[in-house]
């Protein structure tokens, strides 16, 4: 017993000292030098003072506005008013303002409308959905892709000193809101959608963006804008293999097999670790989240900033840590969540805030069967390139062999059925429910038989509790007021449940699954018929509402959802039923609205290009409609 004691403490101090000392090595600045913008955009005084100013409700519209000279004399212009730091009156402010105006376009202005030249009347999809409403409302979704199409004008690639965009050269199928440039893991789920829709060509160019930010960085940007100084989950060679099934395109994998094997290595040498489990020397190698950056995010720049701030004024060490596991956190795709807090020993993590993010010390299961999954998708790759020179396929069954193992002995948990989370610093699984726990299931990353599994995820799934809500599976049971908690519900997350049941084959799961895609489809479509409207998350404790919580309000559009919906009417769409009693008021074909109702329905009319703040009173206006 002591001697067990005494070796946990020996390893903790270990891990620690391990953390500190690999931590502080590899930390710099954000944005390159490459960009002489950087000053602008990414890090500095200029930043700070703009941002500190607070002229915006969004700190992401300031960094977003494209430069009207260029950065060096905007920056000298800036320097000889003589305005700097945090603490400004009023008259300083209103100068700075003057001064952003003169000096920057506005915000949006970088793109033109765009729409997709393989989008067509009538997809065939649609003859496979029974009920009418639901095919209408798909028939609805399918159009939506127009709206959020989007392509980058020319300016960005001949001054692109003076924007914070990224040139790509093909048009994209962006998120929607504040969400208006390309986002990395969004367009998975975006594609599944395009994919339904039998939109091919808009699919590969989308991938052949990633390629070409992979060949210009040599890792995907989580989004297209240089002051993302981070990556987020691996998902692009997910991406090309639904494109290659769907086309069969062989010369596309053959083309782009070296920039493939490149977004592979980004993560297998940058965002790996050793994991020592206890009684055993050997460590398994695997992947977390781990931007080593200090400095706020530009986008989220006073938020950051004054969190950092609230820590005791003389732990620099501390301030560091927090700046660069906030944006591991945005680099996971959950910013944020209680998965990422570390609270001390003896409290609840309900008791956790986000000065307890440390997700830089977790190995998510999600992450690892990603690499997993990537590690198999390019064995098969390479045997379709058919030449060992260029791609050996036993260098990438050797890598999934060893991370399928490590998954099994790291992340699983006999006792309760399911992976978890592990806490490499101090030795120990994460007992909590995330849907994520299953993503080893969707990616066949499984040890043991699948059908044994799966009725031990089904069992999971409803001892947890996940199951019990009428929208679907919660992110988390804690409400936390993040984002990525309860109540709210992700589609990209009940996406991964549904199709990790699904593809088992076993009856149990698969009937399970279908109840799950039922929730998730009658929320949606209820939220849809109520406000014309496609969000980001939604509340799965009431049926039909979006979600809420986090940063900024939540936005509307929304690729990942639509993508999502699309994937489920077309593998469901004989069975699936909307809710009964329907709102009769609208419909998808709605009349258009009377000038009485004009302001509040502004939300579906604008929906699309801008951030809509969709407040209660829209909801109450509704309900005073119905
Ligand atoms: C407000 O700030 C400006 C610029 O820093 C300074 O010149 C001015 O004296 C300040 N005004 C007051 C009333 O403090
Ligand atoms: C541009 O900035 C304005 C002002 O903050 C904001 O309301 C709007 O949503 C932004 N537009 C886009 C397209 O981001
Ligand atoms: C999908 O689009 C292609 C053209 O890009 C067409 O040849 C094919 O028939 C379409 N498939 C379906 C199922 O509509
Ligand atoms: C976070 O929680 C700690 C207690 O663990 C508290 O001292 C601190 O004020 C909280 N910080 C914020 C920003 O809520
Ligand atoms: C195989 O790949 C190597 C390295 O990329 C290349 O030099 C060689 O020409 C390729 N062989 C064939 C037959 O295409
Ligand atoms: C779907 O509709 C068709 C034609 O109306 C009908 O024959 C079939 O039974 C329906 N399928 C289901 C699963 O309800």
């Amino acid at each position: 017993m002591k001697g067990h004691k005494t070796a946990s403490v020996a390893f903790l101090s270990f891990a620690f000292l391990f953390l500190v000392c690999e931590g502080q090595q590899g930390f710099g600045k954000p944005c390159s030098d490459d960009y002489p913008q950087s000053k602008i955009y990414c890090y500095g005084d200029f930043l700070l003072t703009i941002q500190r100013a607070k002229l915006y409700p969004d700190q992401k519209t300031f960094v977003d506005h494209p430069l009207k000279a260029n950065p060096a004399d905007v920056l000298a212009d800036f320097t000889a008013l003589g305005i700097s730091g945090e603490a400004l009156n009023d008259t300083a402010r209103q100068i700075i303002s003057q001064f952003v105006d003169d000096h920057f376009d506005r915000n949006g202005t970088e793109f033109e409308d765009w729409v997709p030249t393989d989008w067509e009347e009538n997809p065939t999809f649609l003859e496979n959905i029974n009920n009418t409403h639901l095919r209408q409302w798909a028939s609805k979704l399918h159009e939506f892709w127009k709206e959020l199409g989007r392509k980058i004008i020319e300016d960005v690639k001949t001054n692109k000193d003076r924007h914070s965009m990224y040139y790509v050269s093909h048009p994209v199928i962006v998120p929607g809101g504040r969400f208006k440039e390309f986002y990395y893991w969004d367009s998975y789920w975006i594609q599944r959608g395009l994919l339904v829709s039998n939109m091919t060509q808009t699919v590969k160019g989308m991938i052949e963006n990633f390629f070409e930010m992979v060949d210009l960085l040599g890792f995907i940007p989580n989004g297209g804008r240089i002051y993302y100084q981070r990556s987020q989950p691996p998902l692009l060679l997910p991406m090309v293999d639904a494109y290659y099934e769907a086309t069969n395109d062989i010369d596309f994998i053959k083309n782009n097999i070296e920039t493939m094997k490149t977004e592979f290595e980004f993560f297998r040498t940058k965002r790996t670790v050793s994991v020592y489990l206890k009684d055993n020397p050997t460590p398994y190698v695997m992947a977390r989240y781990n931007v080593e950056l200090t400095d706020p995010r530009p986008e989220s720049f006073s938020e950051d900033y004054e969190l950092v701030n609230s820590l005791d004024q003389d732990d620099e060490v501390g301030k560091e840590f927090l700046y660069a596991n906030l944006k591991s956190g945005a680099e996971s795709g959950w910013d944020f969540s209680s998965r990422w807090f570390v609270v001390p020993e003896g409290t609840s993590l309900m008791d956790g805030n986000l000065t307890h993010t440390k997700t830089r010390e977790i190995i998510p299961v999600d992450l690892n069967s990603f690499i997993y999954w990537n590690a198999v998708l390019l064995n098969k790759f390479c045997k379709v390139v058919d030449n060992v020179t260029a791609c050996d396929p036993d260098i990438y069954q050797k890598y999934a062999d060893d991370w399928k193992t490590a998954i099994h002995d790291v992340l699983w948990d006999e006792e309760a059925g399911t992976w978890f989370d592990f806490d490499f610093v101090r030795g120990e699984k994460r007992k909590y429910f995330f849907p994520t726990n299953l993503a080893p299931l969707w990616v066949n990353a499984n040890h043991g038989l699948t059908a044994d599994i799966a009725k031990q995820a089904v069992n999971y799934l409803y001892t947890s509790g996940a199951t019990n809500f009428p929208g679907g599976i919660p992110t988390s049971m804690l409400q936390t007021g993040q984002q990525w908690d309860f109540p709210n519900g992700w589609a990209p997350l009940n996406h991964l449940v549904v199709e990790a049941l699904e593809n088992t084959g076993e009856p149990t799961a698969q009937n399970l699954a279908f109840d799950l895609a039922q929730k998730w489809i009658q929320s949606n479509h209820l939220a849809y018929l109520q406000t014309e409207a496609m969000f980001e998350k939604y509340d799965v404790s009431i049926l039909g509402s979006a979600g809420s919580g986090g940063e900024y309000e939540v936005v509307v559009g929304f690729g990942w959802s639509n993508g999502v919906v699309l994937d489920f009417l077309k593998k469901y769409g004989l069975r699936l039923l909307p809710v009964d009693n329907l709102p009769t008021t609208t419909s998808p074909t709605t009349t258009p609205p009377t000038t009485t109702t004009a302001g509040s329905f502004s939300v579906h009319f604008n929906a699309l290009n801008s951030l809509v703040t969709l407040s209660s009173l829209v909801f109450v206006l509704m309900g005073y409609l119905m």
